[in-house]
C-alpha cells in the first residue's frame, strides 16, 4: 500500500515540525556508526526535530530514552531494540499515550502485534540463509573437501540479527550439508571487534582445526582476524571467513583476502525510515514490514566494490 494523501502536514513545508525520538543501540560497530549518521541526516533532510538517544547496548536504557520521549510528547518514537523480549510494558505506555512506535533495523517479539506499526530494516533470517549459500561457493574456489568444521561468532545474546543470522544459516546446513558440515563451536562477540578477538582466540585453543568462521558481522570478523594471526594462522586461507554487513573495514579485508565472502547488510535506513515516520504521522497506511535491499559479495569483486561502497 503505498498511501494515497499527497504533501506531508509536519515535515518540510510550512505548519509544527514533526518531532521524532529515536532510541538507538549504541556503537558497537562500524555498521551502526553508519546507521547513525544516516538517521541524523536522514531527519534533517526531512525537517524533522530529532531527539536522539544512543543506550550503549542496554536495553534499561532504552526503556528510559523511550520513557523520556513519551514524557516530551513526541510525535512518533524510532528504535532500534538491543534484543528482542521485554518490551511489551514500555510499548503499552506508547500505546496508551497514542503516539506511534516505528521499529527499525531490528524487530522484537510481543504478543500484542498493535503495539508497533511497522518494522524498517532487513531480513536477518535471509542473510543467515545467504551466508550458507555463499559459504558453498567460497569452500569450492578454495577447493575444500571432506568435512568442514565451522566456528560461528554470534551477535549480541538475545538480538534478532545475532537469533535470525543463525537460524538462517542453520536451516541451509541441516537440509543441505546435514552429513559434511558441523558447528563445532558458537559463542557471542557481542557484534564488536574485541569481543570477535577474544572469542576467537579462545575458539582456537579449543579446536585449533577449524575450518570455517562464520561471524554474524564484519567487526567480529576483522578482531578474530588479529585473533588467527597472532595464532600463526592466514585468515582466508588457512580459516576460511563469511561475515555480514559490508563496511569499509570489512571490504579492506576481503581485499587484503583476508575475508572471503561478505553478505551486504544495509545500514542506510534513514531516508527510508524518515519516509515511513511521516506517514504514519499523516496517518496513511504503511507496510507491516519495509524491507531493505542487499547484495551479497566474493574476495574477487571486493578491490572492484571497495571505492564504490558508502558505508
Ligand atoms: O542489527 C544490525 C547489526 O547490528 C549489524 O549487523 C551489526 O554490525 C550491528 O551491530
Amino acid at each position: 500500500d503505498k498511501g494515497s494523501t499527497g504533501t506531508g502536514s509536519n515535515g518540510g513545508g510550512g505548519g509544527k515540525k514533526l518531532t521524532l525520538g529515536f532510541s538507538q543501540v549504541g556503537s558497537e560497530s562500524g555498521w551502526r556508526t553508519a546507521n547513525t549518521e544516516s538517521v541524523k541526516s536522514a531527519a534533517q533532510e526531512a525537517g524533522f526535530t530529532l531527539k536522539f538517544s544512543d543506550a550503549q547496548q542496554k536495553q534499561e536504557n532504552q526503556i528510559s530514552a523511550i520513557r523520556s520521549f513519551i514524557a516530551q510528547k513526541v510525535d512518533v518514537i524510532a528504535f532500534s531494540p538491543v534484543v528482542v523480549t521485554g518490551w511489551d510494558a514500555v510499548l503499552k505506555e506508547a500505546k496508551a499515550k497514542n503516539i506511534p512506535v516505528v521499529l527499525t533495523d531490528r524487530s522484537v517479539e510481543t504478543s500484542d502485534e498493535s503495539l508497533f506499526v511497522t518494522l524498517v530494516g532487513s531480513d536477518f533470517t535471509d542473510e543467515g540463509r545467504r551466508a550458507a549459500k555463499i559459504l558453498e561457493k567460497v569452500l569450492e574456489k578454495a577447493g575444500h573437501k571432506g568435512p568442514v568444521k565451522i566456528a560461528q561468532l554470534e551477535g549480541t545474546t538475545g538480538a534478532a540479527p545475532a537469533i535470525e543470522r543463525a537460524k538462517g544459516f542453520k536451516e541451509v546446513m541441516d537440509a543441505e550439508h546435514k552429513d559434511d558440515w558441523k558447528i563445532v563451536v558458537s559463542q557471542t562477540g557481542d557484534f564488536t571487534r574485541a569481543g570477535g578477538k577474544q572469542v576467537m582466540s579462545a575458539f582456537l585453543q579449543s579446536n585449533p582445526d577449524i575450518d570455517v568462521l562464520f561471524a554474524h558481522n564484519d567487526d567480529m570478523g576483522i578482531g578474530a582476524i588479529q585473533a588467527i594471526e597472532a595464532a600463526g594462522k592466514k585468515p582466508g586461507k588457512d580459516i576460511l571467513i563469511v561475515t555480514v554487513d559490508g563496511v569499509k573495514d570489512g571490504f579492506v579485508a576481503m581485499s587484503e583476502g583476508k575475508i572471503n565472502a561478505i553478505v551486504e547488510c544495509n545500514p542506510l535506513l534513514g531516508p527510508q525510515l524518515m519516509e515511513v515516520v511521516q506517514k504514519v504521522k499523516n496517518g496513511e497506511k504503511v507496510e507491516r514490514w519495509v524491507k531493505t535491499e542487499e547484495s551479497d559479495f566474493l574476495q574477487e569483486q571486493a578491490k572492484d566494490a571497495l571505492p564504490t561502497r558508502k558505508y
